[in-house]
């Protein structure tokens, strides 16, 4: 059975630490990668990836029923419009868990609701990139 845990990141990600730093932090998705690398259990890996276009994280999560142990995603905007990549996740057996740099519920009402969450194992919201090591750690301890 596969140790990789997939960390996918939807749209806009590649710009963490450029874009909004006073809402998204000044942290960049290299740093994202290198911490999830280090906080990970013995025995676990992370693929960490990110794309702009839905498609591709579709296929991403495909590739995951055969080449992952679990996904940590932050579908960025797509969190709040995206029923195919719920769909997408539905089809996933192992544990997925979601996460948010900010805290979309002190934002704007639009990002209050998540198509993902209905299928997330756990939610992690407004702890910065801090929320990806956490969101890491607890795969790791439901996989053990
Ligand atoms: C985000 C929150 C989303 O509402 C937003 O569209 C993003 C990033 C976050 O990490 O806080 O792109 O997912």
């Amino acid at each position: 059975m596969s140790r990789t845990i997939f960390v996918l990141n939807g749209p806009n990600l590649n710009l963490l630490g450029q874009r909004e730093p006073e809402i998204y932090g000044h942290e960049t998705l290299a740093d994202v990668e290198a911490n999830c690398r280090a906080c990970c259990t013995e025995g676990f890996d992370i693929r960490l990836l990110q794309s702009n276009h839905e498609g591709q994280i579709i296929d991403w999560i495909h590739e995951a029923r055969h080449d992952a142990c679990g996904i940590v995603i932050n579908p960025g905007a797509f969190t709040h419009t995206s029923v195919a990549i719920l769909d997408a996740l539905n089809a996933f057996e192992g544990p997925v868990i979601e996460v948010h740099v900010s805290n979309v519920h002190k934002r704007e009402s639009f990002r209050h609701h998540s198509y993902v969450s209905a299928r997330a194992e756990g939610v992690i919201a407004g702890l910065g990139i801090e929320g990806y090591e956490a969101a890491v750690r607890r795969i790791c301890s439901l996989l053990a």
